[in-house]
């Protein structure tokens, strides 16, 4: 299930791929069969609005609370710039980590320029990992958002949410999770913890079509987020104030239908299949794969291999060889789809010192990963090896 034509995808980290077969059909069938959502009180609209529904209660099932808090966004990127470029003031204090995302450091940098805010970035070790009271240590009196993110897309490194978010639960600092790389993989009860803010993308772990994103808020904290557009919401049309109910106050212009419907799908595969089951799935798929790598001459991995430090994508570099000239070597040879480089994230190369191989080669199963696809890396890589 992991080939497209005789190319094998390893790359989920920066898509799930395949999609399960109903995520497809979800698609389709909404191309065909569905209207906009929230435009119209006839049979075509009132079904769209359905499946707009059924997906976002899906997420109120996934994560443990009240399914209005869910906005739907674009992607990942989308729901941390809701929520960054909204609830930010001038001049206030954040604490970010080293394997940030640039979908976080960038919205801030800006932030920093245009608005005078406060930056603390919190360091990783080389292998990607944010220690709870190194994180601690930077929050201060007047910080006013704490931003982690669960998982590296890097290493795959999980940073310690829960233990932060227990502790800020006293604290006047809101916590913003970046779940783009952990959702699908890893459970969060939101209802429980005292979670502010959090953002994903849809089409990774929760296994989405692409262009799918969600951005939740916690009850109360909507008063401090303006929205980022202003427009149709297909109710209250005879009035100039845009609506300020939840979620119809972000989710101005028309809903991507058909993506949704295939979120939902992707969703209810994640409901049937089980998380822990997924996961320790992906869990046992990478440990041989660590295993196997470290055995290669040259070959230095780049991810925590303790099962429950590590989830998602491994990285590693090959002495002599530019990552992404050695991905390239994969592909062109081989047929085997994995992304090197940086990934969006610069500053995490830094501590693992991976700036001057080109970033890392990044491995990442998915669900429907074979061990097939292992074994054809593993053979790959001696080849080029000479081993
Ligand atoms: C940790 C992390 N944050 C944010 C993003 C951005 O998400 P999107 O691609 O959905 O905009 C990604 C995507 O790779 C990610 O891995």
């Amino acid at each position: 299930m992991t080939r497209a034509g005789d190319l094998i995808y390893l790359d989920n980290a920066a898509t799930s791929f395949p999609k399960p077969k109903s995520v497809v059909e979800a698609v389709q069938h909404a191309m065909l069969q569905l209207a906009a959502a929230g435009r119209g009180s006839h049979r075509l609209a009132e079904q769209a609005d359905r499946v707009v529904a059924e997906t976002r209660e899906q997420l109120g099932r996934l994560f443990l609370v009240d399914s209005s808090r869910f906005i739907f966004c674009q992607s990942g990127t989308d729901a941390l710039n809701l929520v960054l470029l909204g609830y930010l003031n001038p001049g206030d204090h954040v604490v970010v980590t080293q394997a940030g995302h640039n979908s976080v450091l960038r919205p801030i940098h800006d932030l920093v320029v245009n608005r005078q805010l406060k930056v603390s970035c919190v360091s990783c070790d080389e292998l990607g990992q944010v220690q709870a009271e190194d994180i601690m240590g930077e929050v201060k009196d007047e910080t006013r958002l704490v931003i982690l993110t669960h998982v590296s897309n890097v290493t795959g490194a999980i940073e310690p949410v829960e233990e932060i978010a227990r502790i800020l639960g006293t604290h006047r600092a809101a916590l913003l999770v970046d779940a783009s790389q952990s959702a699908g993989h890893l459970p969060l009860d939101l209802g429980q913890l005292p979670i502010d803010f959090l953002a994903t993308s849809g089409h990774k772990g929760l296994l989405g079509p692409l262009g799918t994103g969600v951005a939740y808020i916690r009850e109360g904290l909507e008063n401090e987020v303006p929205p980022l557009r202003y427009g149709g919401t297909g109710s209250s049309s005879d009035e100039a104030i845009q609506p300020n109910d939840m979620p119809t106050k972000y989710e101005a212009g028309n809903l991507n239908v058909p993506a949704i419907a295939g979120l939902g799908a992707g969703l209810r595969y994640l409901e049937e299949n089980g998380l822990d089951s997924i996961r320790t799935f992906q869990a046992q798929w990478s440990s041989k794969l660590a295993e196997r790598l470290s055995i290669l001459p040259g070959v230095q991995l780049k991810s925590p291999t303790a099962a429950e430090a590590h989830v998602g994508p491994t990285s590693f570099t090959v002495d002599g060889f530019d990552s992404r000239e050695f991905s390239a070597i994969l592909d062109g040879s081989f047929g085997l789809q994995l992304r090197a480089g940086f990934h969006c994230a610069a500053e995490i190369h830094k501590a693992l010192e991976t700036e001057k191989t080109g970033g890392t080669v990044r491995v990442s199963p998915g669900p429907m990963t074979t061990e097939h696809a292992l074994d054809r890396l593993v053979e790959a890589m001696k080849s080029i090896l000479g081993v």
